[in-house]
C-alpha cells in the first residue's frame, strides 16, 4: 500500500517510521516532509493547505491511504475534500474537527456530555468579556482565543492587567484575526498535565499509553510556552486508575455524545488533561490529531501493525482489534533553534546525527530540518527530537541525552530535565 503523510514535523517523521514497519507498507510519501522523511520515502513539494494539489498527487502516485499530521487541514475540511473524490483518508471531517478548531464548540460539547472540564463563559464582545473578568476578580484566570492560533492563543492571566491585555489582543488588536473574535474565559485548573491520545472509529475508542509533554521553553517549566520541548511515555502520573477514569468519563462520553448528535468522529482524539492532586482528571483541551512531540515517544512502543489500526479506524472495525504496546519507556528531547519560541535564525549546519544514531536505543527524529548543498541544516524552531528507549525512565533519559550530546548546531538549545517529573 502507498501512503501519504501530510505535514513536515517530528510527528510526521515518526508516523513514517512506524508505518514502514507494517507488512502492508510499500511506499510512503510526505507533503512537504523534511530531511528525515526524505530518507524514508519521497517528499512532495506540496503545501499542507493545497488540497487540490494533494489530491492530484494522491492519484498520480496511486496512494491508497492519506494521514494528516497537523490540525490546519483537518479543521479546514481536508477529509471532506478527499472523501468527495472517493479517496481514503484518516481523520475527523470538518464538523468533527471543530473539537480542536473551536474552543467554544468543544467546551459546549464537553458541558453537554458531562465531561469534566474547567467552568467557562464564551464572549464575542470585548466589553462583555472585560466586565466578566472584573466581576469574577479571581486570578489566575485563563483566556483562550476560540480558533486555531498555532499554540499561542491561550493566556494564563495571573493579574487583571494581563487578562485585559489578552482580551485587547484578541478583540481590539485582532492578533489572531478571526480566531480571536470569540474568546473562552475559563477557571484555572491546578495539577499536573498529561496527554492521553486515542484511536476511534466513531463507535469504539481505544486509548494509547499516557504521555507527558514539556511545554515551557526552559528547565523547571520556566519561560514561555512552546509547541513542546520534550516528552516521555508512559507517564506514571496517569495511573491505571486515572486512565480508566479518562476512558469512562472523558473518551467514551465524547464518542457517545457525538453519536447522539449525529457527528461521526473518526481518527485520533487527543485529550490534554489536568490531573488534580485528588486524582480527578479534567480536560484542558482536545486536539483532533496526533500530538507533537507525544507521537514521537508513543509510537516506538507500538507492537500492533499501524496500518491495520488506521484501516480499522476508517472501516469502523476497531472493536475487532487488540492494540498492543511494549513495556519500555521512551524519552524525547527536542533540540531547538536559539530564540525559539520567539524569532530564530535558520540554515545552521547540524552535525553529529549519524554518531547519535549509532548509539544503541537512540533514534533521531527530524522536525525542522532541510538539506542544503548536501548538508543537513536547521529549518524551523523545533529542529530534532532525540529519542532514548529504555526499560526504565532513568535509562531512557540517560540514553536520550547521550544522543543529544553527540549533536550540535549553532545556537542550539534544549531542556536538560525532560522526564525528571516521572522520577
Ligand atoms: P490549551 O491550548 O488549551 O491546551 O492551553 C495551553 C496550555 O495552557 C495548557 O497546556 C495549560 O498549560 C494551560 N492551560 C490552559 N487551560 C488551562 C486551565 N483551565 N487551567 C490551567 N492551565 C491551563
Ligand atoms: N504537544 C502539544 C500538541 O501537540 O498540541
Amino acid at each position: 500500500m502507498n501512503i501519504l503523510i501530510i505535514g513536515s514535523g517530528g510527528r510526521e517523521h515518526s508516523l513514517g517510521l512506524a508505518l514502514k514497519k507494517s507488512k502492508n507498507c510499500d511506499s510512503v510519501f510526505f507533503a512537504p516532509g523534511n530531511t528525515g522523511t526524505a530518507k524514508l520515502g519521497q517528499n512532495l513539494a506540496i503545501s499542507e493547505t493545497d488540497f487540490s494539489a494533494l489530491i492530484k498527487a494522491v492519484k498520480r502516485h496511486s496512494i491508497e491511504l492519506t494521514l494528516v499530521g497537523p490540525e490546519g487541514p483537518l479543521v479546514n475540511g481536508i477529509v471532506d475534500h478527499f472523501e468527495s473524490h472517493n479517496l481514503t483518508i484518516m481523520g475527523p471531517n470538518k464538523i468533527a474537527a471543530q473539537l480542536e478548531g473551536s474552543k467554544a464548540w468543544a467546551k459546549d460539547k464537553m458541558k453537554s456530555y458531562n465531561i469534566p472540564t474547567a467552568a467557562y463563559e464564551t464572549f464575542t464582545e470585548f466589553n462583555d468579556a472585560k466586565s466578566y473578568i472584573e466581576s469574577r476578580n479571581v486570578y489566575p484566570i485563563v483566556i483562550k482565543a476560540d480558533g486555531l492560533a498555532a499554540g499561542k492563543g491561550v493566556t494564563v492571566a495571573t493579574s487583571y492587567d494581563i487578562a485585559l491585555n489578552a482580551l485587547t489582543e484578541c478583540f481590539l488588536d485582532q492578533k489572531f484575526s478571526q480566531a480571536g473574535l470569540q474568546v473562552v474565559i475559563e477557571d484555572f485548573l491546578v495539577g499536573e498535565e498529561a496527554s492521553i491520545l486515542a484511536f476511534t472509529d466513531g463507535e469504539t475508542i481505544i486509548a494509547m499509553p499516557p504521555a507527558q509533554d514539556h511545554k515551557a521553553v526552559f528547565d523547571a517549566d520556566k519561560g514561555p510556552n512552546t509547541g513542546g520541548m520534550g516528552a516521555y511515555c508512559p507517564a506514571p502520573i496517569a495511573t491505571p486508575e486515572i486512565q480508566e477514569q479518562v476512558l469512562e468519563k472523558v473518551l467514551k462520553p465524547l464518542i457517545n455524545g457525538f453519536k447522539k448528535d449525529g457527528i461521526l468522529y473518526k481518527g485520533i482524539v487527543y485529550a490534554g488533561l489536568m490531573i488534580a492532586p485528588s486524582g480527578q482528571a479534567s480536560v484542558v483541551e482536545f486536539n483532533a490529531r496526533f500530538g507533537d512531540p507525544e507521537t514521537e515517544v508513543i509510537l516506538p512502543k507500538l507492537k500492533t501493525d499501524l496500518i491495520d489500526i488506521f484501516l480499522a479506524v476508517i472501516n469502523g472495525t476497531l472493536h475487532h482489534l487488540k492494540i498492543e504496546w511494549d513495556n519500555t519507556t521512551v524519552v524525547g528531547v527536542i533540540m531547538a533553534s536559539g530564540g525559539y519560541p520567539g524569532d530564530f535564525e535558520k540554515e545552521k549546519e547540524i552535525s553529529g546525527i549519524e554518531a547519535a544514531e549509532e548509539i544503541k536505543n537512540v533514534s533521531v527524529i527530524h522536525a525542522g530540518t532541510k538539506e542544503k548543498n548536501n548538508r543537513i541544516v536547521t529549518n524551523g524552531g523545533r529542529v530534532l527530537c532525540v529519542l532514548g528507549q529504555g526499560n526504565t525512565i532513568q535509562d531512557a533519559i540517560k540514553i536520550a541525552y547521550t544522543g543529544v550530546d553527540k549533536i550540535s548546531f549553532k545556537n542550539q538549545h534544549y531542556r536538560t530535565d525532560i522526564g525528571k517529573k516521572a522520577i
